[in-house]
C-alpha cells in the first residue's frame, strides 16, 4: 500500500524528533510535497518552499497538526525562502497559524505600532543586548506563540538567540531550580516618567483609577509614588505547558534582574532607590548575582543563534523557547505578532 502524503508527514515528525541532520527521502509515485522540511541539531525546524509559488498561509491553514507537532519537539519552525515576502504574507501568516492575535499589554519593552496587532519587535538601541525571555511571562496571561519576520535583515548581527526552556531549567543547579519551584518570583516594578517605561505605556491607560483596576486585575499591589507609580507581584518561576505537559522554565528573573541593567547606570539607580525593576524570590529574599549570573549561564549552555535572512519568518512557542537579541550594526526591522492567550 502506497503512503499518503499524510503518513510520510507523520513519518517525517517522527524522524525530526530524533534531530535528523537530513530531509527524508522524498516517496516515488506521489507528488511533490510544496514545503521541504529540515532541521540542524538543536534548534528550530526549517520549512522551505520546495515548489515555485506556494501559498505558505495556505499551506498552515492545512498543516495545523505538523505546526504543532514540530513546535512540540523543536520549540520554534523557522520558514525562509516564501515568496512574496513582506509584512503582509507575515500578518497572513500569523492569523492561519493563530487566528487570536493579541495586542501587546503589561509591556516591559518599547515598540511601535506598525498594523493590527503587528509591531516592531522592540525599539530598543542597536549597541544593546536584550537579555533572554520568554515574552509576558511576568503576567497573567502571555502569549502561546510568538513569531517574528525579518523585513530587513542587519548588516551585521543583530541575531535573536533562543534557548529551550526545559533545558534551560534542567541547566540550573538542583538546589536554585527547587527554590525558585517553591518559592516563585516576585518581580517589582517603578513605572516613572523619564526611567524606563511610563505607567501610562504599561497598562495603556491614562486614567489612575483605570489603572489601579488593571492592577488588581493582575494581582498587583500598587502605590503611588513621585513621578509614578509602585507595583509589586509574584508568580511562578516554573509552569507546566499547557499542552506537552512539560515544565519549563518561564519567568523574568534574570530580566528585571538589577544585573541585566548596565553595571555602572544599576548602581546609580539603586543609590537613588529609582531602580525601574528588581527581581526578588517569592517571599522576598535577594536572588544575588551569584544566582543571576547560574540563570544567564543556564540560558547560555542552550542558546541556539542563527543570522537573520531578508524575508525570514520565526515562529516560537512561547512557553517552549526563550528568547532574546544580540546587537547590531545597520538598518534592522524585525516585525513581531503574538497570541493564542494562555491564562494562569
Ligand atoms: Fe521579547
Amino acid at each position: 500500500m502506497s503512503e499518503s502524503r499524510r503518513e510520510r508527514r507523520a513519518r517525517q515528525l517522527q524522524e525530526f524528533s530524533n534531530f535528523d541532520q537530513d530531509a527524508p527521502d522524498p516517496v516515488p509515485g506521489l507528488p511533490p510535497d510544496p514545503v521541504s522540511l529540515s532541521c540542524q541539531g538543536p534548534g528550530p525546524a526549517i520549512v522551505e518552499p520546495a515548489v515555485d509559488d506556494v501559498d505558505l498561509a495556505g499551506w498552515c491553514a492545512t498543516e495545523t497538526e505538523s505546526i504543532r507537532s514540530l513546535l512540540n519537539t523543536h520549540g520554534g519552525i523557522l520558514f525562509r525562502g516564501f515568496r512574496p515576502p513582506g509584512s503582509e504574507l507575515f500578518q497572513r501568516f500569523f492569523t492561519a497559524v493563530c487566528p487570536d492575535s493579541m495586542d501587546y499589554q503589561d509591556r516591559s519593552s518599547p515598540r511601535s505600532v506598525v498594523g493590527d496587532r503587528l509591531y516592531t519587535s522592540t525599539d530598543h538601541p542597536a549597541d544593546q543586548t536584550i537579555v533572554m525571555h520568554s515574552e509576558l511571562s511576568y503576567s497573567a496571561s502571555w502569549p502561546a506563540l510568538l513569531a517574528f519576520y525579518s523585513d530587513k535583515a542587519a548588516d551585521a548581527g543583530g541575531e535573536t538567540p533562543i534557548a529551550d526552556t526545559r533545558v534551560v531549567l534542567q541547566n540550573l543547579s538542583a538546589p536554585t531550580r527547587e527554590r525558585f519551584m517553591r518559592l516563585g518570583v516576585r518581580y517589582r516594578r517603578e513605572l516613572r516618567t523619564g526611567v524606563g517605561l511610563s505607567w501610562q505605556e504599561v497598562l495603556g491607560t491614562q486614567s489612575r483609577d483605570e489603572a489601579e483596576l488593571t492592577c488588581r486585575e493582575l494581582g498587583m499591589r500598587y502605590e503611588w509614588i513621585e513621578d509614578g507609580l509602585r507595583v509589586e507581584w509574584t508568580r511562578p518561576a516554573v509552569r507546566q505547558h499547557h499542552i506537552t505537559g512539560e515544565q519549563v522554565w518561564f519567568n523574568h528573573a534574570a530580566f528585571f534582574h538589577v544585573d541585566s541593567v548596565e553595571p555602572g547606570l544599576a548602581d546609580a539607580l539603586e543609590a537613588a532607590e529609582m531602580s525601574p525593576f528588581t527581581t526578588a524570590f517569592g517571599d522576598g529574599s535577594p536572588i544575588t548575582g551569584e544566582v543571576a549570573t547560574e540563570i544567564r549561564s543556564a540560558y547560555e549552555r542552550a542558546l541556539v543563534v542563527r543570522p537573520w535572512v531578508t524575508g525570514d519568518i520565526l515562529l516560537l512557542d512561547n512557553m517552549l523557547m526563550a528568547h532574546g537579541r544580540l546587537p547590531y550594526q545597520g538598518a534592522r526591522r524585525l516585525l513581531v505578532m503574538m497570541g493564542g492567550p494562555v491564562s494562569s
